[in-house]
């Protein structure tokens, strides 16, 4: 098997970003959210769980998750936050490690997963862990200017995911994130060295 790197971070800390960077150096990309997007869409292998357990309500008009709806109500119920999980997570791990078995061949995987260091199921598929960090100011900007959402909104999202130097803690590699896009394609190309030659090694 190749080396399986997973990447994750806070919210807007540059993951797809940074993913997108190490594709154009030949990485093989696994994206999470990707996944779930794909499973919920309207043809997705998702819908009909989801309807069984939260109703019509959280369907769209096109067959596709509510996204904004489903969004609203798992931001203020814990419970429906983590049914939807776990509803949600074993079909992302399943087509997640399909995805695995296809890159056969590539020299390195890189899987972004936002919730690696909560999640024992993808923890299993990687063999180091890379965090992209920013500025908790920075994050908070970046976030914005993507998606029209408040600064509490922002912060609140950053205060249900897994505390900074926790993440931190948890990494064999990071990346600060905090320049500019010059700076993020260095510390990627580095990597890429280190990853690629990782794998070099583990084909002996
Ligand atoms: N070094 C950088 N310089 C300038 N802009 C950047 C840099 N890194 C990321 N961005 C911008 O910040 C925003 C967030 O980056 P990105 O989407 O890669 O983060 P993410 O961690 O994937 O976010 P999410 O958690 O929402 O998936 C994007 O608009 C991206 O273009
Ligand atoms: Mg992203």
């Amino acid at each position: 098997m190749n080396l399986c790197v997973g990447l994750t971070g806070g919210i807007g800390c540059g993951k797809s970003t940074a993913a997108k960077l190490f594709q154009e150096l030949g990485a093989f990309i696994i994206d999470t959210d990707e996944i779930a997007h794909r499973l919920t869409r309207a043809d997705g292998r998702a819908i009909d769980a989801i309807r069984a357990a939260f109703g019509d309500r959280y369907i769209a008009e096109d067959g596709s998750m509510d996204r904004a709806g489903m969004r609203e109500l798992i931001f203020s119920d814990g419970l429906a936050k983590r049914r939807l999980e776990s509803l949600l997570h074993p079909m992302i791990l399943d087509s997640a490690q399909a995805q695995l078995r296809q890159a056969e061949g590539s020299p390195y995987v890189v899987m972004v997963v936002p919730l690696l260091l909560g999640s024992p199921g993808f923890l299993r598929l990687v063999q180091r862990i890379l965090v992209v960090d920013c500025d908790e100011s920075r994050q908070v900007e970046r976030v914005r200017q993507r998606s029209q959402l408040s600064e509490h909104e922002v912060r609140a999202i950053m205060a249900q995911q897994v505390g900074r130097m926790e993440g931190l803690r948890g990494a064999h590699d990071v990346i600060h994130n905090n320049g500019d896009l010059a700076g993020l394609a260095k510390q990627v190309a580095e990597l890429h060295n280190i990853y690629s030659a990782l794998c070099r090694n583990n084909g002996d």
